[in-house]
């Protein structure tokens, strides 16, 4: 998104780097580990199930769990690990999970086969003419969507909000999908996509729910239960503390669900962060009178897979539940995620993150490092027994922006009480 990025920061010029909070923090206070009916869909059951879907894909591959000692050290805490989704399927990001598994589970139903299917028989379900199915994408969610229908022998139409990188048009491209860019934010992109579908009687694959459209959009929660399940087995002792990115919300809340019911004393304390240029879950828990508020004015961040300005009903019935806080972050926290993922600290591997999968670990850093967090760091507890959990969910997806941010130094972090980090 390069043309929409940052005219914010422009205020951080070498000569006077000017002193303003980067993040903000809101507990919140609508937790109360309610079981809302959401949560029967994403037991660890039926991430099992999902999973064994997932396998029967060619190339399915688990994706690594790295774990960060060098940076856990330096952070006084147990464990920093880093469930890394660059490497889904070779798709850079974590979305293929959901919609392979939803396009599935939709071409399984349609054939009579409503909850046995897997890739194979899938396959075999050759529809003519194909079927069309649409979607739109500020990028990894198209991509997944596209590719998926393709291999299934279908094809794919990617609606795409207006000023999308030139790379992440590509991307959908390069896996056959149709890509149209539209005139309007993303917001407005579902708005068209879902018009499209109902004009064509192509099927919506939409990653968000509204009143009416919530079985395709459960599906793709679904789907994401295997990155999870496959996290919490690698990991091995339970994480304490889980941070998720958020867009629409539907990748938290499935994590979110998931951990809920995983057994253990208590679940882990699960910190949801927005860009501050799109926060619904923040505003909304900052509220507190349990609805669901849009983000105001333009969705104006690098983190474009989380550039929502309306998110999804079903994911705040549970985060209102079960998430511990809310964080809104700056542009600069991901670029500093995306610096500290790639420079490896004493012997850590070296990760390749995008803007909205390293978000997560420049919010850490900055909990870790910068006095000005220090009150939200204690709020949350994290001290030497705790075992983080990240999700790096996207590689290099915007590679021009990944350079101007490594290489040039773009979008440098100043702290806001002027003190060194050390
Ligand atoms: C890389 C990346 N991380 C996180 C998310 C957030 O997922 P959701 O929109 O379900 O909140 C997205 C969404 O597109 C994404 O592309």
């Amino acid at each position: 998104m390069d043309g929409q990025v940052g005219h914010r920061f422009s205020q951080f010029t070498p000569k006077g780097m000017t002193k303003v909070r980067s993040m903000v923090w809101q507990p919140n206070v609508l937790r109360d580990f309610r079981p809302s009916p959401g949560l029967e869909r994403l037991t660890p059951d039926l991430a099992q199930a999902v999973r064994s879907y997932h396998e029967t894909w060619p190339d399915y591959g688990v994706t690594p769990l790295w774990e960060l000692a060098g940076l856990a050290e330096r952070w006084g805490l147990s464990q920093v690990a880093v469930k890394d989704e660059s490497f889904r399927w070779g798709l850079r990001a974590f979305k293929g999970l959901g919609a392979t598994y939803a396009i599935g589970r939709y071409l399984a139903r349609r054939r009579g086969h409503p909850t046995t299917f897997d890739f194979p028989s899938l396959k075999t379900l050759v529809a003519a003419p194909p079927l069309t199915f649409v979607t739109a994408t500020d990028g990894n969610h198209g991509v997944g969507v596209a590719w998926a229908a393709r291999r299934l022998g279908h094809s794919a139409r990617i609606l795409m909000p207006e000023g999308t990188a030139l790379a992440r048009i590509g991307a959908v491209q390069a896996v056959g999908g149709q890509v149209d860019v539209t005139g309007t934010d993303y917001d407005g992109t579902v708005a068209q996509a879902a018009a499209e579908a109902r004009h064509h009687g192509w099927i919506l694959m939409q990653d968000t729910s509204w009143p009416g459209y919530d079985e395709i959009p459960g599906w793709i929660m679904q789907g994401y239960l295997t990155l999870i399940d496959e996290a919490i087995k690698l990991q091995g002792a339970r994480p304490t503390h889980v941070f998720l990115q958020a867009g629409v919300g539907s990748f938290a809340a499935a994590v979110t669900g998931y951990l809920a019911q995983c057994g253990g004393a208590e679940p882990p304390a699960v910190v949801i962060v927005e860009p501050t240029s799109a926060t619904t879950f923040l505003k909304s828990a900052a509220r507190a009178d349990d609805r669901l508020y849009p983000a105001d004015g333009p969705l104006d961040t690098i983190m474009a897979g989380l550039a929502c300005g309306v998110a999804n009903p079903a994911a705040w019935d549970i985060l209102k539940h079960w998430a511990s806080g809310f964080i809104a972050s700056d542009d600069v926290v991901a670029a500093r995620g995306m610096r500290i993922y790639a420079a490896g600290l004493d012997g850590d591997c070296r990760i390749t993150a995008g803007e909205s999968g390293a978000v997560t670990l420049g919010v850490l850093s900055l909990l870790m490092e910068d006095p000005d967090y220090g009150a939200i760091r204690e709020a949350l507890g994290l001290h030497a027994d705790s075992r983080v959990l990240l999700i790096n969910t996207e590689g290099m997806t915007d590679p021009a922006m990944y350079r101007r941010i490594l290489w040039d130094g773009y979008l440098p972090y100043c702290s806001a009480s002027s003190r060194d980090l050390g």
